[in-house]
């Protein structure tokens, strides 16, 4: 049975209190001598999320264990504010403890085609990986309201069934050039998180969770981890169209 559960919080500090547990948890349960694996997404919530994590869980976890990777980047420069590096080491990693060689930069700045092959093969290289395919520990995603998951969109579907690791992508709406982990490594993964929060996302989060409309697929419905367990962590705001029973016991499907 598919392991997915949704956590609905009234806070953003409560949720961000909760993600921060559930990662210091899965560190210290991850096996002596090996690297706790993260994606980081982009995103208003989840740089909301990494304040809260600088915060109050700077030396209260493990920092150590862990090599932090990027779900997906902006082919921009290092130092431009839309890179999803320069927001997370400004909001999170230059507050804690992590030895810069185990913080693995997507290149923005590079070609996208390029950098989406290198990215792939040193993922393969600094991962644990079954079968040939690299398995992440965490990958956290944030949600957009068209139901893009890193850097796919709905009008580029076939990035998540990628045969490769990342693949270039673009946002349809910026026509931004964008580096994007694909639907065969995030569905690879041990726990996928979502980070989701403000009304304006209640719609799609009703959709992707309850599936309501079949008629259209959106690459956040494809994520559906083979082996691993998906979570959904959101606030209220955002829950706010689920089922009364999903809202009360936060299992889904509905047990
Ligand atoms: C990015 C992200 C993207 C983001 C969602 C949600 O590079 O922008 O990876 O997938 O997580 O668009 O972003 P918000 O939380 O800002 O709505």
């Amino acid at each position: 049975m598919k392991r997915e559960r949704v956590k609905i919080f009234t806070s953003i500090k409560e949720l961000a209190d909760h993600s921060a547990l559930f990662l210091k948890k899965r560190i210290e349960e991850s096996r002596d001598g090996s690297f706790f694996t993260i994606a980081l997404p982009g995103g208003s919530t989840p740089k909301k999320i990494f304040r809260h994590l600088a915060e109050g869980y700077a030396d209260k976890i493990n920092w150590d264990k862990v090599r932090i990777f990027w779900g997906d980047e902006r082919c921009v420069p290092i130092e431009d504010s839309e890179s999803n590096h320069k927001m997370a080491y400004d909001t999170l990693l230059k507050n804690l403890s992590i030895p810069k060689e185990n913080i693995f930069r997507i290149r923005g700045e590079s070609d996208p085609v390029l950098e989406a092959k290198r990215y792939g093969e040193l993922i393969k290289d600094n991962i644990a990986h079954e079968n040939g395919i690299p398995i992440f520990d965490l990958i956290i995603l944030g949600l957009g309201e068209d139901g893009h998951i890193a850097s796919i969109f709905p009008d580029q579907l076939d990035l998540f069934y990628s045969n490769k690791f990342y693949e270039k992508a673009k946002d349809p709406k910026s026509s931004q050039d964008r580096i994007t982990i694909t639907g065969k490594i995030i569905n690879h993964a041990r726990h996928v998180v979502f980070l989701v929060t403000g009304q304006h996302k209640a719609d799609i989060v009703s959709e992707i969770i309850e599936k309501k409309d079949t008629a259209n697929i959106f690459p956040a419905s494809l994520v559906s981890p083979f082996n691993g367990e998906l979570i959904w962590m959101i606030d209220t705001a955002a829950a706010q169209l689920l089922d009364s029973k999903i809202q009360k016991y936060g299992a889904y499907p509905l047990e």
